[in-house]
């Protein structure tokens, strides 16, 4: 499999990849975004085939505000802590809008997100649209941020 794959119709992406778009866009639904009015889904599927959403939450304390990605792998890690992380899908949408926006994992989140392959000694994919009509599918969360740091970092 290639590191990234772009599909230019959503048609076009597995039916597992079709189901947690799906699941995403209905976690954005619960987003709390009144400040930005981004509202983003995210959506794991889980080693045994447990399906976990999540939205971000804002604060009027800006810097408090926590992305879709990381509440959905903390939440998966809070109730689901023997289990793996196979595959994850975000999307978003401003408020109002019907069609989704282009949304690709923040450098935070793909902080984190790396962390939860080296705990669980797995990569997982990740789906993202890109732009309009580019569905981006890559092989890892690592390959969005090459070179990153990691725990080993700390203790050579
Ligand atoms: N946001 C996410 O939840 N995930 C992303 O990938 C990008 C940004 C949120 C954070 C904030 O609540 C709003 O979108 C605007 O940045």
């Amino acid at each position: 499999m290639k590191e990234f794959e772009i599909f230019h119709d959503i048609e076009e992406l597995d039916n597992e990849s079709k189901y947690l778009i799906h699941k995403a866009k209905e976690a954005a639904s619960h987003a709390y975004a009144p400040y930005s009015k981004f509202h983003v889904g995210a959506a794991v599927i889980l080693d045994d085939g447990t399906l976990v959403t999540g939205s971000n939450q804002e604060n009027a304390s800006y810097p408090l505000c926590i992305c879709a990605e990381r509440v959905v792998l903390y939440t998966a890690a809070t109730q689901y802590p023997e289990k793996k992380i196979m595959k994850m899908a975000v999307v978003a949408h401003r408020k109002n809008h019907k069609e989704l926006s282009p949304a690709t994992c923040c450098g935070a989140c793909r902080q984190v997100m790396s962390e939860f392959e080296v705990r669980q000694n797995k990569s997982f994919e990740v789906i993202m649209l890109k732009s309009k009509n580019e569905w981006l599918k890559c092989v890892s969360a690592e390959s969005l941020l090459p070179y990153v740091f990691k725990r080993n970092n700390l203790h050579e």
